[in-house]
């Protein structure tokens, strides 16, 4: 028996569907910059996947090239595509987890725009899911038959090591986690989501690792295919993201992984500190002046480094650069009191110094963090920057 729910209204009508019996599977498709590539992608979506009830969702992070008027153009003649359009966000996994929410289909699906995904795999992977016992079905580039295409050594290694770094966090023996390609039950998708970390690019692992039981998936091959246009947006920062998750994913049930990074960053402070001063002085300067030098480029360091790292998504530029740099050395300064005076005062109850020391100085820690967080990197929303010329206008 067919189920007629919500009859689609006549402005509405799916072409070629007489009866409309809801959408069966949601493509999501997050773009940064695919204007040429999306509407390619989109027609062979609909090519691979006749005979389905499906949609594709565009989640865009306001491309200055105009991806998201591209396609709004498209959907505009076909219901079966629509797009988010982020304003002053960036990030993959975010963008994902925001489209596969949008969708009310019982199968989500995430594929890259750039058509190095195999769309073909669609229809096999909805197959898998509908008719095995499957949480999961992933586009596997390491299983026989996959195959990673025109990548050079050093990028083919990189994924290597990710990759095998990234199995400490799945349960089960999951062939390519980095993967961005992947179907999954929307069901299961509604039991992990609170528990993403939404961080940076890994979603699919992101998925498997913010699971509380083992997932059943299965793998399907395909051939991770060139890019023909526009340029991959993964930088060498992508690295320091990954380790982001894995750590996150490991410790930051316990500890926030900002702490641990703005923690680790204040000891390299520390040594950067200790040398300057020692050159200092040993140019002949005055204990006093010298510290004062040192302690002026420990906070630099801290800041330029936290700014870079730590608060990368909330990165200062430009004159907030300066006013940042201003606020965080009054923040640490006045750390620095709490940290002397807590210390000072355990040292002259207990007589411990490593005690006192340490305890001033965890207290300066947590004082520096914890207000730096908010006057200086405070999680504001970026003003909408207004849109360079669009690629078709
Ligand atoms: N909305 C949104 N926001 N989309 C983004 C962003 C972003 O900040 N960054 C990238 N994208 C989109 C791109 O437009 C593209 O459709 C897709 O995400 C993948 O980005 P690429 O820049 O093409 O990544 P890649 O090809 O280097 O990496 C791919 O392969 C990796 C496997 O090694 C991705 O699929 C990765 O997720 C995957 O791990
Ligand atoms: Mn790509």
């Amino acid at each position: 028996m067919t189920l007629r729910v919500n009859p689609a209204p006549s402005t509405v009508s799916v072409a070629h569907n007489l009866e409309y019996r809801g959408i069966e599977i949601s493509v999501v498709v997050p773009t940064f910059n695919e204007s040429e590539n999306a509407p390619l992608l989109i027609g062979r979506i609909a090519e691979a996947l006749q005979g389905v009830q499906w949609e594709v969702i565009v989640v865009d992070d306001d491309s200055p090239d105009g991806t998201a008027d591209v396609v709004r153009e498209i959907a505009q003649k076909n219901p079966r595509v629509r797009v988010i359009q982020r304003i002053g966000r960036r990030g993959l996994s975010g963008a994902c987890i925001e489209g596969m929410l949008s969708s009310s289909s019982p199968y989500v699906a995430v594929i890259d725009a750039d058509l190095q995904h195999d769309e073909t795999l669609l229809p096999k992977m909805l197959h898998a899911l509908k008719t095995e016992q499957l949480d999961v079905v992933v586009g596997s580039r390491y299983i026989a038959g996959g195959g990673i295409g025109e990548w050079d050594a050093s990028r083919a290694r990189i994924s290597r090591v990710a990759t095998d770094l990234a199995r400490i966090l799945v349960k089960g023996d999951l062939k390519d986690p980095m993967s961005g390609f992947f179907m999954l039950r929307s069901d299961v998708l509604q039991d992990i989501v609170r528990n993403l970390s939404g961080q940076g690019f890994k979603i699919l692992l992101d998925l498997f690792a913010s699971s509380e039981r083992p997932l059943r998936f299965k793998e399907l091959p395909y051939k991770f295919r060139t890019r023909q246009f526009g340029e991959s947006k993964l930088d060498h920062l992508v690295i320091w993201e990954y380790l982001t998750l894995i750590m996150d994913k490991l410790i930051g049930k316990w500890v926030p992984i900002r702490f641990v990074m703005f923690a680790l960053i204040g000891g390299i402070g520390v040594i950067l500190h200790l040398i300057a001063l020692r050159i200092a002085l040993s140019a002949g300067i005055e204990f006093e002046p010298a510290q004062i030098i040192a302690t002026l480029l420990a906070i630099f360091s801290n800041f330029t480094l936290n700014n870079f790292l730590t608060y990368r998504d909330r990165r200062l530029r430009g004159v907030r650069f300066i006013w940042g740099l201003v606020s965080f050395t009054l923040v640490c300064g006045a750390g620095a009191v709490a940290n002397v005076g807590i210390a000072s005062a355990l040292f002259t109850r207990h007589h411990q110094w490593l005690l006192a020391g340490l305890s001033g100085a965890f207290i300066g820690a947590v004082w520096n963090y914890a207000v730096s967080s908010i006057v200086t990197w405070p999680n504001r929303r970026r003003p909408i920057p207004a849109r360079k010329a669009t690629a078709r206008s």
